[in-house]
This record gives C-alpha cells, sequence and structure tokens, in this order.
C-alpha cells in the first residue's frame, strides 16, 4: 500500500479518538500531520475541539484546515495528545525529535491527560537507539562543548550537529539538535538522567513513560493497537 493511503488509514483512525469539545495537542511530522488535516476536514463537518500546536509547523498547517489554536500557557491539562515517533520500543518508550520539536512536543506531552502515538509499524525496534540516532536539544553558546560533555558521559554517544543546506538547524526555541548515534539502549531512564544533568542541555528526545497508547499502521494498511500495562 502506498504510503499516502497508510497515513490517511492512520490519521481516520486517530481522528476517531477524538471527542467534540476536546482540547487536543497537536503532533508534528507526517503522520501526525496526517492526523492534523483529517481533523481539519472534521472540524469542516461541525467538530468543535481546540488544539495546541508542538511546532511552528503544525501551528501553520492546523490554521489551514481551520483548526482553532491555543497557546500552551493560555490552557490548563489537554484531554488528548497525538504525536507520531521516530522510534518506539516494547515498553512504548519513544525517540522522538526527527522534526526538531522534540522540545516543544515534550511539554505538550507532558501537559495531556491521555497521549497516543501515531507511527508506521516500521518505527517498532527491540531497544532505543537500533534504528536512530538520540536528538539533544542544546543551547548554541558552547555547543562543542556540551557536545564533549556528552561523549564523555559513558553510554558511548556520538553527537554529531544536525545541519540542513551546510546551516545549523536551529529549532522553534533557538537551539542547536545534536543528533547522537549509540548502541541501542538497555536503560533509557538512566540515559535521560545523565543527560539531562549536562550543562547546556535543554532536553533530549527520549520520551520514556509518557506513551500511553500507540497505533500502528503496517505496510499493507493493517492497523495495530498497542498499550501500555
Ligand atoms: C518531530 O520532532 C518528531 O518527534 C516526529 O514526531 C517524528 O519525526 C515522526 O515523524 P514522521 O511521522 O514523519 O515519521
Amino acid at each position: 500500500m502506498d504510503t499516502a493511503e497508510r497515513l490517511r488509514r492512520i490519521a481516520v483512525a486517530a481522528a476517531a479518538e477524538v471527542r467534540d469539545g476536546m482540547l487536543l495537542g497537536l503532533g508534528t511530522g507526517s503522520t501526525a500531520g496526517a492526523v492534523v488535516r483529517e481533523l481539519g476536514s472534521r472540524v469542516s463537518g461541525g467538530l468543535r475541539i481546540e488544539g495546541v500546536p508542538t511546532s511552528s509547523g503544525t501551528a501553520a498547517l492546523a490554521r489551514e484546515v481551520g483548526i482553532p489554536l491555543r497557546s500552551l500557557d493560555e490552557v490548563g491539562r489537554l484531554d488528548l495528545g497525538i504525536d507520531g515517533a521516530d522510534e518506539i520500543d516494547p515498553g512504548l518508550n519513544l525517540i522522538k525529535g526527527g522534526g526538531a520539536a522534540l522540545l516543544v512536543e515534550k511539554l505538550v506531552a507532558l501537559a495531556c491527560d491521555d497521549y497516543l502515538v501515531v507511527a508506521a509499524a516500521e518505527k517498532r525496534s527491540p531497544a532505543l537507539g537500533t534504528r536512530f540516532k538520540l536528538p539533544v536539544e542544546v543551547v548554541p553558546v558552547g555547543w562543542r562543548h556540551t557536545a564533549d560533555r556528552l561523549r564523555r558521559l559513558g553510554f558511548g554517544l556520538e553527537p554529531a550537529l544536525r545541519e540542513t543546506g551546510g546551516e545549523a538547524v536551529r529549532t522553534d526555541t533557538g537551539h542547536l539538535l545534536l543528533d547522537c548515534a549509540v548502541a541501542p539502549i538497555a536503560d533509557p531512564i538512566a540515559l535521560a538522567a545523565a543527560v539531562e544533568a549536562v550543562t547546556g542541555v535543554v532536553d533530549h528526545g527520549l520520551f520514556v513513560g509518557l506513551a500511553r497508547r500507540v497505533l500502528l499502521v503496517e505496510p499493507d494498511g493493517t492497523l495495530v493497537r498497542l498499550a501500555r500495562p
């Protein structure tokens, strides 16, 4: 099945979880973007929702499809967050940040009463770090020194500055990203704590214990639902 049809199927299934009156966290990436588009068409049909976007790109898309937006600081708890992921382990821990939005994605995820991850089934892996590098968001000042401290942590991290067209990528909040090659991560909680303790680090793409439910779409379009016990 082609990618567009897989995205449509998962978007329709995710949008079916949304009830009238909900305040939603709107994720970033192609899968979350497909959900935003599907929600937009339901808003056109009369669904009343509001959304808190996780990136400037998602905010622009949500506006385009007619979803009313609120900023995170205008609201309290959100009913449901729907976001993508780059890697998903058997405990539903995630690596996120491929779309450079991990910090706001995590801030929004932490504010959600329920959090649904939507992804291609190929994102599953036996251990985080097997398929995807770990993005670490850092302040621009002294980033090379921060990268050295990450390298010396003892977890085998190999940071590389994320660039596009020869320019460092800046996040929506003005930070840089270090994509860290790493061996399969045996203890994501320990690694998360160690990375957070490094001066210069703003946050990282490990989302441990945040996803309650995961909706996957297989290459043939079959939907698979996983839930954290
Ligand atoms: C954004 O920073 C990421 O966390 C995305 O959620 C992730 O990259 C998933 O993107 P796709 O749905 O495009 O694979």
